[in-house]
């Protein structure tokens, strides 16, 4: 858990990433102070690498109005501070997950309904096919070549500003349901044209708007790409298909697949349980030569190690237990016995002592 890991220029001090996780408390999509407390804090808090939450393209990307945005200058100013605060005052890595709600967009914030249409104030949404995700959301329109072409110069302007802000790596959200996703799931793209059918033609436009990312994205900077490698249905994706994309996304330029999965149909029924994720990861970095981030309900340093060391996966995303704990990775290093990761300086005194405690307590528990 606690070995650097490099990859173009890119170099985390540990494997421990603060997966993406949306705070639904922006307005007009402007990351205010609570941003810049909460991912300051998980930055202090030793993970090697903390994600944004989705942050969207543009107004009508959103899922809901609280959604993060990176379309003009006010939002890329405060997204700046984010960075900068990061970097002047710990030794994490800061990542941009960027996205598009598509199908899903339009919807309540996380704690009200969520998934569910909004009370009023609703936008149109669109999708690979018209295909709505549950009988109360909208039936998004099916894009047109048009509509294709704006949202990946979307991303891409995005990705530049994201760029200038100073963010070290850049993940594209092709999970969960979301316009990306949208493609890529037989589920829920029904096209008769090049960009649906077989899982070749699924993929076309998710690669050739990774392309234009990869374009507009500094080249010694990594860009990972977050897909769902089962959609847990019947004709859905599973992981065999997962395979095959993550090699497709390589060759379009992907240097990671975060491996999550589904959340792209209601009819889902997902078998959950400790890192039950993780054996989609290990597929996909042992069959494909790629490197992987595994995630879900991954929760202990024992976890993190044993997936590390075993070659499952390059890094472990960590999501709701930094909720709980901003500082879990060094307080799991120090539960480990692992005192060499940086703390910030202001903090020393409460390493010091953490760690006598822990050691005292370690040797109760050998006497006892
Ligand atoms: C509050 C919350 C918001 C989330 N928002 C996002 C998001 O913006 N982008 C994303 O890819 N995943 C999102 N996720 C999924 C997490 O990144 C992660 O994949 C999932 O919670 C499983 O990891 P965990 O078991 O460590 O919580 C969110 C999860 C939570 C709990």
């Amino acid at each position: 858990m606690c070995t650097p890991f490099r990859m173009r220029g890119l170099e985390l001090s540990n494997r421990v990433v603060m997966s993406p996780m949306a705070m639904y408390s922006c307005k007009d999509g402007l990351p205010d102070d609570f941003y810049l407390v909460h991912l300051g804090a998980r930055a202090l808090g030793g993970a090697g690498l903390v994600f944004t939450e989705m942050t969207c393209v543009a107004p009508r990307a959103r899922i809901s109005p609280g959604c993060a945005g990176i379309w003009n200058a006010a939002q890329s100013g405060s997204w700046k501070r984010i960075v900068d605060f990061a970097h002047s005052n710990s030794s994490a890595k800061i990542g941009l997950q960027l996205g598009h709600a598509g199908p899903k967009g339009s919807t309540q914030l996380g704690w009200e309904e969520a998934d569910e249409p909004l009370k009023d104030g609703n936008w149109p949404v669109i999708a690979a096919s018209a295909v709505r995700y549950g009988p109360n959301n909208q039936v998004p329109r099916a894009m047109t070549r048009e509509d294709m072409d704006r949202v990946t110069e979307q991303f891409a302007e995005a990705a530049q500003r994201g760029a200038g802000c100073g963010f070290d790596m850049l993940e594209l959200h092709c999970a969960h349901g979301y316009l990306l996703s949208s493609f890529i799931c037989p589920l829920t793209n029904k096209r008769t044209d090049d960009y649906g059918g077989p899982l070749a033609n699924r993929m076309r436009y998710p690669l050739e708007f990774l392309r234009a990312v990869r374009a507009a994205w500094p080249g010694d900077r990594p860009i990972s790409v977050r897909i769902s490698a089962h959609d847990w249905a019947p004709g859905g994706n599973t992981p065999d298909d997962a395979v095959a994309i993550a090699r497709m996304l390589k060759d379009a330029g992907a240097d990671m697949v975060d491996v999550s999965s589904g959340q792209t149909t209601r009819e889902a029924q997902p078998v959950y349980g400790r890192m039950y994720q993780t054996p989609f990861s290990d597929r996909i970095r042992n069959e494909v030569g790629i490197a992987t981030i595994a995630v879900g309900n991954i929760f202990e340093a024992d976890h993190v190690n044993s997936i590390i060391a075993a070659g499952r996966a390059d890094l472990c995303a960590i999501a709701r237990p930094h909720l709980a704990d901003p500082f879990w990775t060094l307080h799991a290093a120090a539960q480990q016995g692992f005192t060499k990761l940086d703390w910030p300086k202001q903090y020393l005194s409460g390493k010091a002592q953490l760690e006598r405690n822990l050691a005292r307590a370690a040797q109760m528990a050998l006497g006892a």
